[in-house]
């Protein structure tokens, strides 16, 4: 069965959905996009990540072609269709198809468009812990959008790979500043660490959380710059985002992180984190 999409204004099967040419997203990668996790058919922190998408589409000066609750109405309708469960939804608005000029069209017709797929369980070996290379951010410096134009995080990532890890750990100045598509915490001496937010990185829906349920449950937890020399002595590293959760690095740069298995606090933040999880599939938290 061919997934069903959701592009501007209509419902319809992936293969039929088309797109210009021209469309400023293809021409230009000129446009912004969300991944939300989907559990038990409701859509997780759907208010955190409508809200990031209106300062993403702000940073680009675009704006939102829909209310909160037109695109909630929306994703849900999305996810009925593509049968309920546990998905991974994937929307993106760019500002759509015009004349090719740098300069933006004088009329806009944004593409608003949405997808979504299965999502399973994290893979169980990722609860062993990846591996990772440190490398330099080569992005630019409107990291806290959501940009679609994902070329550095492309590359960066490819490199890791082809270098037999997993992540790519990203510093800028000798400062830590995320993964090629995650948010970084480490744990050094019981607390638990992550860089603030900036135009440096993207202000992860995972990364806020994990610094809630760290509030919550009385976790030491600081937001503040992580020098690219503490990596070496971190008892933990981990990574965060919406489809992978909380992961464990092992192994950094060849080394072993800690004694090179998942720590105490991971454990920790992942039984927290899967709690939180079941009481929003029982509609208990948003
Ligand atoms: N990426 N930093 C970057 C550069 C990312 O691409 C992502 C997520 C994150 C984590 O954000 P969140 O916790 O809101 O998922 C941090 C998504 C999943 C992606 O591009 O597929």
């Amino acid at each position: 069965m061919t997934d069903t999409v959701f592009l501007n204004g209509d419902f319809l099967p992936a293969d039929q959905a088309c797109i210009s040419v021209l469309d400023r997203g293809f021409m230009f990668g000129d446009g912004v996009y969300e991944v939300i996790p989907v559990y038990g058919g409701r859509l997780f922190r759907l208010e955190h990540h409508l809200d990031r998408l209106d300062h993403s589409l702000a940073g680009i000066r675009l704006e939102n072609p829909l209310p909160h609750s037109r695109w909630q109405d929306v994703l849900e309708e999305l996810i009925k269709r593509n049968g309920g469960g546990d998905q991974s939804l994937y929307l993106q608005v760019t500002r759509g198809p015009a004349r090719r000029d740098h300069a933006f069209p004088p009329v806009v017709n944004p593409t608003v468009f949405a997808m979504s797929s299965p999502l399973g369980a994290p893979a169980p070996e990722l609860r062993q812990g990846i591996s990772a290379v440190t490398l330099e951010d080569i992005r630019w410096k409107l990291c806290n959008i959501k940009a679609i134009a994902l070329l550095p995080n492309i590359l960066l990532r490819q490199q890791a790979l082809d270098q037999g890890s997993a992540e790519a750990i990203m510093t800028r100045d000798g400062e830590v500043t995320e993964g090629a598509a995650a948010n970084v915490f480490l744990v050094r001496n019981g607390t638990i660490v992550t860089p603030p937010k900036s135009n440096l990185l993207l202000p992860g829906i995972t990364r806020d959380l994990v610094v809630e349920l760290c509030a919550r449950h009385g976790l030491p937890c600081k937001e503040r710059p992580i020098d690219e020399a503490e990596l070496l002595d971190a008892d933990e590293l981990w990574v965060t985002s919406s489809t992978r959760e909380v992961v464990p690095v092992t192994r950094l740069d060849g080394a072993p992180v800690g004694n090179g298995h998942p720590g105490p606090v991971w454990e920790r933040m992942v039984e927290l984190y899967q709690a939180y999880k079941e009481a929003f599939r029982r509609g208990e938290v948003e």
